[in-house]
């Protein structure tokens, strides 16, 4: 097939809905790729190319600056993936981590079957299985992929992903989530720092879950990443507040990362749909494309988890206020963030389309490259190496990446694209009296900045 110009492309792709968009533009612009194409795919997953990544890494930073370095109530730790297999015995993974799957009987693909109910009945029968069979078995409704009548029993699926490990006799899994190994470092965590209650201990990391079905891009895979905080507090407390304000903290999060807030809402989970630990969960949802789609979510957790890993473990897990003499154990809230979420709100909310070209307008700490570096010419090797010196010494603070394929205009679209913030242009003029073009991506307008001073300009307009 002819590869499509730029024009033709963007005239395609203009048409596509914002979610095809920023899967085609992902792809495209080096930012996530599916997994094992040269294989033909694998199971939905994907990897981030070049500017995916640093797209994480800097979110990742940014939450992990937010929530640890910047609080004095707050530490890090970073647990381990295979963890005691009891641990999640205690959590309530091994018996109650389920979805509930069914097959179509003729074309045998599979759906969750509350999610296939719901779509063909509008009635939420989640964890239902009698009920969801009742209705998938009665004739009435057909397989969204073949037209079928024929569906299996609805059945429950563990989640949790089996493997074995050297010297352990029994299954290990693939951690679900990233809560687990923060609750079993507790004790480690308050017996080696002077953490005193009211504090929390964030982690992020992977998390596995072997989902019925992965969809949506990014928004629902297999294996992912988390950020999450268990924030241990006194059970007197009046802790409405403090849940509060951390809903609020986790907005404010999300807005810092380019979210828009009117596509934004609140999901207060209905009482009898809650999971087994909490009393209470509000998710932040975003509204994508594909319709509204949780992003993070907030639950209190009471002393379920402390209180069931001191049971299984025969250890105390307790918090000792030496202040009060008193002795117990800690209720915790739990704010929780899906990272590769992160990154596709972020995507999304950045994807703007205008007059002549794509730019994705990343608040300036999160996107993936900061500076890019220019020759006017390529072919004056004194523009060339001047630049190149430039990209050297930017390159020790900022992501910095070299350009000098097609002319100017081109090279500023490129970089708007992929989101940069600003582009230096080294040209003749400015050889000689020692200063280059900065180009900002939101205004399009351009200034002359002296070379000695360009260190200094981006540490004031980048942080
Ligand atoms: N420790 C609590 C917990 O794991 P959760 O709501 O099941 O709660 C937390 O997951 C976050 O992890 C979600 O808000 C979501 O952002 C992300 N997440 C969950 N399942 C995911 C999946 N299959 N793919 C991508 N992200 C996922």
């Amino acid at each position: 097939m002819k590869p499509q110009n730029d024009k033709a492309r963007y005239m395609s792709e203009k048409k596509q809905d914002t979610m095809q968009k920023i899967v085609s533009f992902s792809k495209r612009r080096g930012f996530i790729f599916p997994a094992c194409e040269i294989y033909g795919g694998f199971a939905n997953a994907y990897s981030y190319g070049p500017y995916g990544a640093e797209l994480k890494k800097n979110i990742k930073d940014a939450w992990w600056s937010m929530f640890v370095k910047e609080r004095a109530d707050m530490v890090g730790i970073d647990g381990p993936i295979l963890l005691h297999p009891k641990l999640w015995q205690a959590s309530g993974h091994t018996d109650g981590f389920n979805d509930a799957m069914v097959d179509c009987k003729k074309c045998k693909k599979r759906f969750r079957a509350d999610h296939l109910v719901e779509e063909l009945t509008g009635q939420d029968l989640e964890g239902q299985l009698d009920e969801m069979t009742k209705i998938l078995q009665s004739g009435e409704y057909k397989c969204p992929e073949c037209g079928g009548k024929d569906f299996t029993e609805a059945r429950n699926l563990n989640m949790m992903f089996k493997t074995e490990m050297n010297g352990i006799n029994e299954p290990v899994y693939l951690r679900p989530e990233t809560a687990g190994a923060i609750f079993v470092d507790f004790k480690n965590v308050t017996d080696s720092m002077r953490v005193k209650v009211p504090f929390g201990i964030a982690q992020i990391g992977k998390a596995f879950r072997n989902e019925i079905v992965a969809r949506n891009f990014i928004f629902r895979i297999r294996e992912f990443e988390q950020m999450e905080i268990e924030y241990f507090i006194d059970p007197e407390m009046k802790w409405e507040p403090l849940f509060n304000e951390w809903l609020d903290k986790q907005e404010e999060f999300l807005i810092s990362i380019g979210v828009d807030k009117e596509n934004l809402r609140r999901y207060e989970h209905p009482k009898d749909k809650l999971s087994h630990y909490s009393q209470k969960t509000v998710d932040l949802e975003y509204k994508f494309s594909f319709g509204w789609g949780e992003i993070t979510g907030l639950a209190h957790r009471s002393d379920f988890d402390l209180t069931q890993h001191s049971k299984f473990s025969n250890q105390k897990l307790e918090y000792f206020d030496a202040v009060n003499n008193r002795r117990y154990v800690p209720h915790v809230l739990e704010p929780t963030f899906g990272l590769d979420r992160s990154v596709l709100v972020a995507m999304t909310a950045a994807y703007t389309e205008e007059e002549d070209r794509v730019v994705m307008k990343f608040p300036k700490n999160i996107a993936p490259i900061k500076v890019a570096v220019f020759p006017l010419l390529k072919n004056k090797p004194d523009l060339v190496a001047k630049a190149k010196e430039i990209l050297g010494e930017l390159s020790k603070k900022f992501t910095c990446e070299f350009d000098d394929n097609g002319n100017i205009g081109k090279r500023y679209r490129r970089q708007d694209e992929i989101g940069t913030p600003y582009c230096v242009t080294v040209d003749f003029d400015g050889l000689e009296e020692g200063s280059v073009t900065v180009r900002d991506r939101d205004t399009m307008e351009q200034s002359r900045v002296k070379m000695d001073e360009l260190d200094k300009f981006f540490e004031e307009n980048l942080r």
